[in-house]
């Protein structure tokens, strides 16, 4: 099992418009709502891809039993603790005519101290044994920015795997705690190390200094460019089918998800390299916010390159 954390989840309310015009009243074509949040989207990837998945995180009032319903019927478990303060709704708009979309994001509700000690409580005594703990996205204001160093120490003192997914600051105050895999995208990771990369040589020698220090895996994901991934022995380079791409939002989450739910069912680094840069382009081939279908992930499995690059 696959247990996802996101602090500040989303109900996302996905509105598409042929066109935007200011002063005029715009006819609403489609809309739906989804279960929104990086945690989360791994938790669904590693749902439609066969695996199992709980996820955890902050959810309140009505939007957050919206989203949590919406979860259900994915089949995700859902572990969630219940605060007072209402989920944030994020709300974007796709523009049919030139393709283009907008996104509103809202700051999230206030975490109270109660509603962080009622998180840590459960994470510290988790039910069911995951294969991985998966951390992901944004940390709300309301909470100290070391808080994904914190769960890092206490998931990894109970013995329990822990792989992290975010940028700037909490990127950086968690790669201090050692988490046994992170996957920065490749701005990210320039970020984290403070200076530009461009050959893959250079983003190994940066990652040396990671991997010597505990972190057992690194992923840079680079887009339609593919991945780097690598531990303290190999390194491989994945590159994905060229495709037709329609929204890659989501496709990094995508990627992580269909990783870790390779390393559960026990396979090497470069077989879930492969697994993650199916996922990731099956994801930029749905629209919108969609995520990775199984059919296409199942086809572009076999339509992915992987090459061994020397450490
Ligand atoms: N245009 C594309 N064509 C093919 N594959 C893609 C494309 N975009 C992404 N992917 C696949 O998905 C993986 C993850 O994508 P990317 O590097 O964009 O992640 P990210 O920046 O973390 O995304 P996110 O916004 O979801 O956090 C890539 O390594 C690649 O394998
Ligand atoms: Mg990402």
């Amino acid at each position: 099992m696959i247990y996802t954390v996101t602090l500040n989840p989303s109900l996302d309310r996905v509105i598409w418009v042929d066109e935007i015009k200011p002063d005029d009243s715009i006819r609403i074509k489609a809309e739906k709502h989804y279960a929104g949040g990086k945690g989360i989207d791994a938790s669904r990837v590693v749902r439609t891809l066969g695996g199992d998945t709980t996820a955890t995180g902050f959810l309140g009032s009505f939007t957050g039993l919206h989203l949590e319903g919406l979860l259900i019927n994915e089949g995700v478990t859902c572990d969630f603790v219940k605060i007072a303060n209402e989920t944030r709704s994020n709300v974007i708009i796709f523009t049919q005519k030139s393709k283009e979309h907008i996104a509103f994001n809202s700051k999230g509700p206030e975490i109270t101290p109660y509603d962080l000690a009622t998180l840590f409580n459960k994470i510290t005594n988790l039910a069911s044994r995951p294969s991985f703990v998966l951390i992901a996205g944004s940390i709300p204001n309301s909470i100290n920015i070391n808080i994904y160093a914190q769960l890092i120490h206490t998931l990894k003192s109970n013995g329990v795997k822990v792989a992290l997914d975010a940028d700037n600051e909490p990127l950086s105050l968690g790669v201090k705690a050692k988490p046994n895999l992170i996957k920065p995208n490749i701005y990210e990771f320039a970020r984290l190390i403070g200076k530009k990369v461009e050959t893959d040589q250079e983003i190994l020698e940066a990652g040396k200094v990671f991997i010597e220090d505990g972190i057992e895996i690194i992923i840079v994901s680079m887009g339609a460019a593919g991945l780097i991934v690598f531990d303290k022995e190999k390194a491989y380079k994945i590159i994905p089918p060229k495709i037709e791409v329609n929204s890659t939002i989501g496709s990094g989450d995508s990627a992580m998800a269909a990783f870790l739910l390779g390393l559960e069912q026990g396979k090497p680094i470069d077989e879930c390299g492969i697994m993650a840069a199916a996922a990731g382009a099956g994801t930029a081939l749905t629209p919108g916010v969609d995520l990775v279908r199984k059919e296409d992930f199942n086809r572009l499995l076999k339509e992915v390159s992987c090459q061994p690059i020397s450490l």
